[in-house]
């Protein structure tokens, strides 16, 4: 840590000249040690000789990262001395901070909690948490004593340390009094095991937060078995399906004496099993057609229907969009959706398929909306431009879409729904390029969301518009998504004509 006094961005010329010989001096002292992170405190706003200086290490290879502490609300937000105008807004300071260091991976953020009564509304700790936060730190004198003499905090600092612990921060305990400080790490340590409850309690998802991966294509590429696996494990969404089939099964007039329900896209079977589920449940025959245009999928769906199914399915190893059957189905089922709705070509595969669709039947689903949210996250910027990989230009990585597990990111402002897609679609001319949006809000439970990024960062004032134009385009081997800023201000048109990322329809 360096020492609290150093003030590089001083008025005073030789507390400046003095402050930077002090700064050099024990930086130099740290790179000699080897410390992997020097830790400093902005204690005011203007920082900019400190930024300065800093970047400075940065472009010149430091290996050190430097942490940068700031109070995680400044006392002049509850001071009643200060006016309005008064007051500092600590999140503004490292804002500029790391804006000057253009956003530098190797700077993270420390943040001092504050006393019990100033514990910062939800919305400015949601804020905090889209940070690099690497520690917190907590005054012994914020420890209460339990009945056994222990240190222990108090329920509001608990609540508040809890919203940190999925992006993973340490904690500094702070004593103005020397002496061990194995009790409180001890309680801290205890309190993690407590409080850390798996936001998604899979144990799958596990180990991969913020890590971009792009987006599946199983129309054109075949899907591995253990992608499949994954699949397979979200019980959820098969019970869903198995309700909504029982419901539409229900629906089928007792006139039609074995309905036929066609699962397009069966992958290794799970839907197959749903349909047959319901079958039994409501002592119904049924037929059931499988069509799975993976060639290797195909094998697991043979070896079902020999030993699990007797010989009750037909299988299809064909494309639905050209397969042509015998007879038409009461129920056509699917499960063709990506993280963004429609960006595994579900529109196009079941705009093909809906032929072998009896006018009167149903589809399951029968409809998606994909939702946008304006977010931010340095991590995840970071991520896209230190990662190009060989092959491709930094444009392209910023053109790309990626689907990713959360975690170290803020959503600016709720989710509005942005493409809706209906089945069947019995007009004439199917357009799927786009659908007004209207407001909405979304809790996204099976599907990772998918992340389109801006190129540069862009700072957005509390209660300002947001607003983006966002296309669907397509030609006849391709579709892709165009998108722009449009508001607070205007950015370039992203992705034109599909040149960094598409999704392929052959
Ligand atoms: C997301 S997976 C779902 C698989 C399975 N229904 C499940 O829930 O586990 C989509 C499946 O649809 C298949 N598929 C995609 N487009 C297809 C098409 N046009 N014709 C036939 N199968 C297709 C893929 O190969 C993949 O097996």
């Amino acid at each position: 840590e360096l020492t609290h006094t150093i003030n590089l961005d001083s008025e005073i010329e030789h507390v400046r000249s003095k402050s930077k010989a002090l700064f050099l001096q024990e930086l130099g002292f740290a790179i000699h040690l080897g410390v992997p992170v020097v830790k400093i405190s902005l204690t005011k706003k203007v920082n900019t000789q400190l930024g300065r200086l800093i970047n400075e290490k940065f472009v010149s290879g430091f290996g050190s990262s430097f942490w940068i502490t700031v109070p995680m609300v400044h006392p002049s937000q509850y001071s009643p001395i200060c006016t309005d105008d008064e007051k500092e807004d600590s999140w503004e300071w490292w804002n500029d901070f790391r804006t000057y260091c253009n956003y530098d991976k190797h700077l993270g953020l420390v943040l001092e909690l504050p006393d019990i009564k100033h514990i910062p509304l939800k919305n400015e700790i949601d804020r905090w948490i889209g940070e690099p936060v690497k520690a917190l730190i907590i005054p012994t004198s914020y420890f209460l004593l339990n009945n056994h003499g222990k240190p222990v905090l108090p329920r509001a600092h608990q609540e508040l340390i809890q919203r940190f612990l999925a992006i993973d921060v340490q904690y500094i305990i702070k004593s103005d009094s020397e002496g061990d400080l194995s009790v409180y790490t001890k309680y801290l340590h205890f309190l993690g095991k407590k409080l850390y409850v798996s936001e998604v309690n899979l144990e799958f998802v596990q180990g991969c937060e913020d890590f971009l991966q792009n987006p599946l294509q199983p129309l054109t590429e075949h899907l591995e078995t253990n992608i499949y696996e994954v699949f397979e494990k979200d019980q959820i969404k098969y019970t869903t399906y198995q309700n909504a089939i029982q419901k539409a099964l229900e629906d089928v007039p007792k006139e039609v004496a074995v309905p036929v329900i066609m699962v397009v896209g069966a992958g290794r079977g799970p839907l197959v099993q749903a349909a047959l589920n319901v079958s039994y449940i409501l002592h119904r025959k049924i037929k059931v057609y499988a069509v799975e245009k993976n060639p290797y999928a195909i094998n697991t769906l043979i070896d079902r229907v020999q030993n699990e199914w007797n010989g009750q399915v037909t299988l299809i190893n064909e494309d639905m969009r050209v397969y042509e059957p015998p007879e038409k189905a009461d129920i056509l089922v699917s499960e063709l959706l990506g993280s963004f709705g429609d960006n595994e070509l579900s529109p196009e595969c079941l705009d093909g398929a809906q032929r072998f669709l009896k006018r009167s039947g149903v589809s399951i689903p029968c409809s998606y909306t994909s939702y946008l949210a304006p977010l931010q996250s340095i991590k995840i910027f970071n991520e896209i431009r230190n990662n190009r990989p060989a092959d491709k230009t930094l444009r392209t990585c910023y053109e790309t879409p990626y689907v990713i597990h959360l975690v170290n990111y803020y959503q600016i402002a709720p989710a509005q729904t942005l493409f809706k897609f209906e089945h069947p679609n019995w007009s004439d001319v199917i357009n799927n390029e786009s659908i007004h949006p209207e407001t909405y809000t979304h809790e996204m439970v099976s599907w990772f969301p998918i992340v389109f990024p801006l190129q540069e960062p862009m700072k957005v004032q509390a209660g300002s518009i947001i607003e983006i134009s966002f296309w669907r385009v397509e030609n006849p081997d391709k579709v892709w998504y165009e998108w722009c800023l449009e508001a607070p201000m205007k950015g370039c048109i992203m992705n034109p004509n599909g040149r960094s990322y598409f999704i392929k329809k052959h």
